[in-house]
C-alpha cells in the first residue's frame, strides 16, 4: 500500500487518476525522453527520424500530464554532454526545438500551460534564446501545467551556476556564507521555487540519471521503463504512474504505519 507523505498536499493525495485510481499522484513528472536512435535504427531509418517521432511523444506526454491533472512536467530535451554528437544531429536537435516552440506555443498557451527552459543559454544561438523568452513571456501566467524543457542543460553544469550567482551576491553584500541554507541556494539553481520532482521517469531500459536534474532527484522515485521514447504515450504514463502509486517514500524516516 502506498503511504501518505508530508511532500504531496493534501489536495493533490486525494486526486486520483480517474483510469487507473492509483494512489496520489506526483506532482511533478521529470522525464528522461531516451531512445530516439535505437526506435529509429530498430526501422533501418537514420537517428535524426526518432528524434522526430520523439517530438510526437512530447505532445502525447503534456496532453496526458495536463489531462491527469499533474502540475508539472520536465522534460529533458538536449544535455549540456549531447553536443558531442555529430554536429548534423546537434543541428537537427536544434531545429527541432525551433519548430516545436514555432508550431506548438499558440496551442499551448491556449491549453494553459505555462512553459519555461532550463539549462545554459548562453551555449544557445540568439535565435532560439528569442524563441525561448518569447515562449516564456507569452505563457506566464498560465497555470494548468507549468511545462520545463531541459535544454542544454547539466545539473552539474547548474549547480555550479547556481553557485557563481550565490558568490557574486556574497561579493556584493546581498548575502553572507551563513545564511546559505539548502533552501536559500536551490533559489539560485534554474528550477528555482518549482517543487521537486516526485516521479522520475527514463525510458529505453537504461538505467541511469545522465547528469538530470542531480539537486533536485534526491528524494525522487525513479522509474525506468523499456519503452523507446517515440513509443510513449498516455498508457506508458499511467503505467509509470501505477508503479510510483505502490511506492512508500520514507524521505529517511520510517512509513506512519510500522508494525
Ligand atoms: C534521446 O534519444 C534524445 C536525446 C538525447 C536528444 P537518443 O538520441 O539518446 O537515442 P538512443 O539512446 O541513441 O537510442
Ligand atoms: C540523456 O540521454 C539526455 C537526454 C535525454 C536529452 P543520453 O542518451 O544523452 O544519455 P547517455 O549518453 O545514454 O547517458
Ligand atoms: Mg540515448
Amino acid at each position: 500500500m502506498a503511504t501518505k507523505v508530508a511532500s504531496i498536499a493534501e489536495d493533490d493525495a486525494l486526486r486520483l487518476d480517474p483510469i487507473a485510481s492509483v494512489g496520489p499522484l506526483p506532482r511533478h513528472v521529470a522525464v528522461i525522453m531516451d531512445g530516439n536512435g535505437r526506435w529509429a535504427r530498430a526501422r533501418g531509418l537514420p537517428r535524426t527520424e526518432g528524434h522526430r517521432q520523439g517530438v510526437d511523444a512530447v505532445r502525447r506526454t503534456v496532453r496526458a500530464a495536463g489531462d491527469r491533472g499533474i502540475p508539472y512536467l520536465t522534460l529533458f530535451g538536449f544535455s549540456s554532454e549531447n553536443w558531442s554528437r555529430p554536429q548534423p544531429e546537434v543541428s537537427f536537435l536544434m531545429d527541432l526545438l525551433r519548430g516545436y516552440i514555432r508550431r506548438d506555443l499558440d496551442e499551448l498557451r491556449d491549453a494553459g500551460v505555462r512553459v519555461s527552459i532550463i539549462g545554459e543559454r548562453g551555449g544557445l544561438p540568439d535565435d532560439i534564446n528569442a524563441l525561448i523568452e518569447n515562449a516564456e513571456s507569452t505563457t506566464r501566467n498560465n497555470g494548468r501545467l507549468h511545462l520545463q524543457v531541459a535544454f542544454n542543460y547539466g545539473g552539474r553544469d547548474e549547480i555550479v551556476r547556481a553557485a557563481r550567482r550565490l558568490a557574486a551576491d556574497v561579493a556584493k553584500g546581498q548575502t553572507h556564507p551563513e545564511a546559505v541554507s539548502e533552501q536559500s541556494f536551490a533559489r539560485y539553481l534554474d528550477t528555482g521555487d518549482l517543487p521537486e520532482p516526485d516521479l522520475l521517469i527514463r525510458t529505453s531500459g537504461e538505467q541511469r540519471i545522465s547528469n538530470f536534474l542531480l539537486w533536485q532527484c534526491a528524494y525522487s522515485e525513479f522509474v525506468f521503463i523499456d519503452d523507446l521514447w517515440p513509443d510513449f504515450d498516455g498508457v506508458s504514463l499511467d503505467r509509470a504512474l501505477t508503479i510510483y502509486g505502490g511506492r512508500s517514500r520514507r524521505f529517511g524516516g520510517v512509513t506512519a504505519v510500522e508494525p
